[in-house]
């Protein structure tokens, strides 16, 4: 083996001086308050049995998609998903992605063009922010969820924007902050200016909405939005993720979405994964969000009783996060959460800005109340 380069050594020794160093951890029996599992799909076992059977009904014997969707992998059950969705979601048309960051460096990789604008939430996902990158578009951030910064920041920086167009990105649950953006304000001053809305809503699929369909679908937004992005690795507890558009939009990221051309599809037990997986949704979603929606209040409303409640970020979603500035000081609590059982994560700077490192706590269907007063009463004695 080659010597490791010293600069790159010298960056992880960075991380390690400024305690922002990351390990994979093994996965454990701990009381889970930090997957994203949030209707405890992914554990289900009669989510499994359903797949399995629904994988027998429809004869798949193939351990791979072999290609491209261009080229081998265009298993004829995609279609059976991407109608399933576009139907589901109220949309003319979807088109599947291995996973939300591949949706999201294919999508903002190819459709904003030279001399297009793009503005996006400052909280945004890594997964848009390395799209962008790929795109020849002038990209700017706008403060958290706050019309008034992204019209102000227009306005300084478009004078007229001629045949450029202009992108406005945000999601509808922030997943570090659990938090939502007025959904109907951005749509309504987007469509009066003629202004392109994406809303990624990786963290409200299958936990917003009385069907679970997301905050765009809840609040009748589906045809003010230019795209969406759902995915599946989520609430709905398998893998992937859909771009849902119109059928240019679709056409579109076929022909010049580098991540959807140049990557092997999808394996069919996947596909049948995803659509199992709403089938399941529209069954057993309801009693699985009412019962996650109780735990949320329930650990909110024990949240408000602590000294800290102050640093608690505001959210209605499955993610409330707790401020407790300082890598160390996060990492240490972690650690002593999970000496005694508890799965949180402690988010650090650079994911965070420095001084907002955070609790983060997932909650979950299946997490009991004794869990959530248990943990709360451990974070304040931490704290
Ligand atoms: C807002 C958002 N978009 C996209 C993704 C990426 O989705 P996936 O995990 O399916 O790659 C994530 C994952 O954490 C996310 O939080």
């Amino acid at each position: 083996m080659s010597i490791f380069p010293k600069k790159l050594s010298q960056k992880l020794e960075n991380r390690i001086k400024d305690g922002s160093l990351r390990c994979l951890a093994e996965s454990t029996s701990l009381v889970d308050f930090s997957s994203n599992d949030y209707l405890g799909f992914a554990r289900n076992e009669s989510l499994f049995s359903k797949t399995f059977q629904l994988l027998l009904k429809h004869n798949i014997s193939e351990n791979g998609a072999t290609g491209s969707r261009l080229l081998t992998g265009n298993h004829i059950l995609f279609q059976e998903l991407e109608s399933l969705l576009a139907q589901t979601h109220n949309v003319e048309n979807a088109l599947v992605f291995n996973s939300g960051y591949d949706a999201n460096i294919g999508f903002f990789g190819c459709v904003p063009q030279r001399g297009d604008f793009v503005f996006y939430d400052e909280l945004i996902h890594a997964s848009i922010r390395d799209g962008l990158q790929l795109s020849h578009a002038k990209s700017y951030k706008f403060g958290h969820n706050s019309l008034k910064d992204l019209k102000e920041k227009i306005k300084k920086t478009i004078s007229d924007n001629g045949d450029s167009d202009v992108y406005v990105v945000t999601e509808s649950v922030f997943s570090m902050d659990g938090d939502s953006p007025d959904l109907k304000q951005l749509a309504s001053f987007c469509i009066s200016e003629g202004y392109h809305l994406i809303v990624d809503e990786a963290h409200a699929v299958g936990v917003m909405g009385k069907q679970g369909l997301g905050l765009v679908q809840e609040l009748g937004l589906e045809k003010a939005l230019f795209a969406r992005i759902v995915t599946f690795g989520k609430a709905l507890g398998t893998q992937g993720a859909a771009i849902l558009g119109s059928n240019a939009l679709r056409d579109y990221l076929i022909n010049f979405s580098r991540s959807f051309i140049y990557t092997t599809a999808l394996p069919p037990h996947d596909i049948v994964g995803i659509l199992s997986s709403y089938e399941f949704l529209a069954v057993e979603g309801g009693a699985q969000r009412d019962q996650l929606f109780e735990n949320i209040s329930y650990f909110k409303g024990q949240a408000k009783k602590q000294k800290w409640s102050g640093n608690l970020i505001g959210s209605d979603s499955a993610i409330q996060s707790v401020i407790i500035p300082g890598n160390e000081k996060v990492r240490n609590i972690s650690k002593k959460l999970r000496d005694d059982g508890f799965d949180v994560k402690a988010i650090l700077s650079p994911t965070v800005p420095e001084g907002k490192e955070r609790m983060r706590f997932c909650l979950h269907s299946f997490n009991s109340k004794e869990e959530i007063g248990l943990v709360l009463q451990l974070l304040s004695k931490y704290i």
